[in-house]
């Protein structure tokens, strides 16, 4: 199987399986618990049909969006994802110039593995900073004020994430940040040699955004399950949100919300926009899929703030079930990291540029020529 042979998100899922040695396979397709809404997350969307309407004149559309003020050439967003070195030795860099190239948003979490000022400086295109708030107060102000100075144009506060899921794929595997080297992981790397090389002898792991403050995960292997549960600040709250909002000062979102009360405050502290998202499943398992949820916040908050549907996106046609019930836009974090695992730069823009063309068939067999045109009218529900 190679990259060309690469047609669809699950196609890319397989590819990055055959390349990766297992335990990192595993952090990126695994879930919480019995994995209940990772899986959710995706079928949700076939439980509505789209109902398109003919002879609209389709030659020519317009798939482009404002999202948080910026022009995205799609209505998708390329989520916030930690570790990406790990997962291609480009990591971060494959993906930032992927999004350049098509001109979308693109997210960077606390845990990159390339600092910000380097993203910052590699492109013009809209950039999220994603922020884990840490115990350490001094670091939660380094990261907003690298942020501020480099000119990121929004920073997502993720708030489902207050102590880490049950990852049982990870508790089996033994996977840590950075990757350890032990004699039960060495075989798993060995059996991946072109992985394991690159891992070995490209730059070497770091957490550039956290590590001038906390040496775990960079320094000192921990679990990302323990990373979150010992190093996150616990008390967070909606007076820790407002505070980020009013000390960052510029574009802020909130991801990880789910329920339509918290929509509400999250309009109420002054957010641009939220993230409908239960972090793809890797934290809370039971939890609804934002795609079900999406209309009962439309209704709650629409016109208010902007709605990004985030999680289990990986076709072009749940990008516009999404808009039709209410969403800004839809986005993703797997729909691109397979291809990265699977083959750097030229998977993400492959995989990118697949959603992109799915996006603009479905557009033409939906009779749509502009995004805005995507109503609940062309939904019907199972
Ligand atoms: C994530 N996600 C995530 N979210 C976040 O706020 N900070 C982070 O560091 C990460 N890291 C991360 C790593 C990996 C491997 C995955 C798969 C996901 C969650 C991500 O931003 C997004 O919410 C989900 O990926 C959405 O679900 P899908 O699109 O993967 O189904
Ligand atoms: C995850 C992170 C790091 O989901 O948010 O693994």
């Amino acid at each position: 199987m190679r990259l060309t042979d690469c047609h669809n998100i699950a196609d890319f899922r397989l590819l990055a399986k055959r390349r990766l040695p297992w335990p990192v396979f595993d952090y990126i397709d695994g879930a919480g618990d019995d994995e209940i809404t990772r899986i959710r997350n995706t079928a949700a969307f076939a439980d509505a049909d789209l109902v398109p309407n003919v002879l609209a004149g389709v030659e020519s559309i317009d798939t482009s969006c404002t999202i948080m003020g910026r022009k995205s050439a799609l209505p998708l967003v390329l989520s916030p994802t930690a570790l990406q070195r790990v997962f291609h030795w480009q990591g971060e860099r494959a993906v930032v110039r992927a999004a350049d190239r098509f001109g979308l948003w693109c997210g960077i979490s606390s845990l990159a593995t390339v600092s910000i000022e380097e993203v910052a400086a590699m492109t013009a295109s809209p950039k999220m900073f994603q922020l884990y708030v840490h115990k350490d107060e001094g670091l939660n102000r380094s990261m907003i004020q690298r942020c501020q100075a480099a000119k990121f144009d929004c920073i997502a506060l993720t708030v489902d994430t207050i102590v880490g899921g049950k990852r049982e794929r990870c508790l089996r595997s033994g996977f840590s940040s950075p990757p350890r080297f032990t004699l039960a992981s060495a075989l798993s790397y060995g059996v991946k040699p072109a992985w394991a090389l690159n891992y070995l002898l490209r730059e070497k792991f770091a957490l550039p955004n956290l590590d001038t403050h906390v040496g775990e995960g960079t320094r000192t292997a921990v679990s990302i399950q323990d990373y979150f549960s010992t190093m996150l600040d616990q008390s967070m709250n909606w007076d820790t949100a407002a505070r980020i909002r009013q000390d960052w000062g510029g574009t802020f979102c909130l991801k990880g919300v789910i329920s339509a009360a918290d929509a509400r405050r999250a309009v109420e502290i002054g957010a641009d926009a939220i993230m409908i998202s239960n972090h793809g499943g890797r934290q809370l398992d039971g939890s609804r899929a934002p795609f079900d949820q999406l209309a009962e916040i439309a209704d709650a908050v629409g016109g208010q703030i902007e709605i990004i549907c985030d999680g289990g996106v990986r076709r072009g046609t749940h990008v516009l079930k999404a808009l039709a019930n209410g969403a800004t836009a839809a986005s993703g974090g797997r729909l691109y990291l397979y291809a990265l695992a699977a083959a750097g730069q030229a998977g993400v823009e492959r995989a990118v540029g697949i959603m992109e063309d799915e996006i603009i068939r479905a557009m033409k067999l939906m009779g749509v020529t502009k995004v805005s045109q995507l109503g609940r009218s062309m939904l019907r529900w199972r």
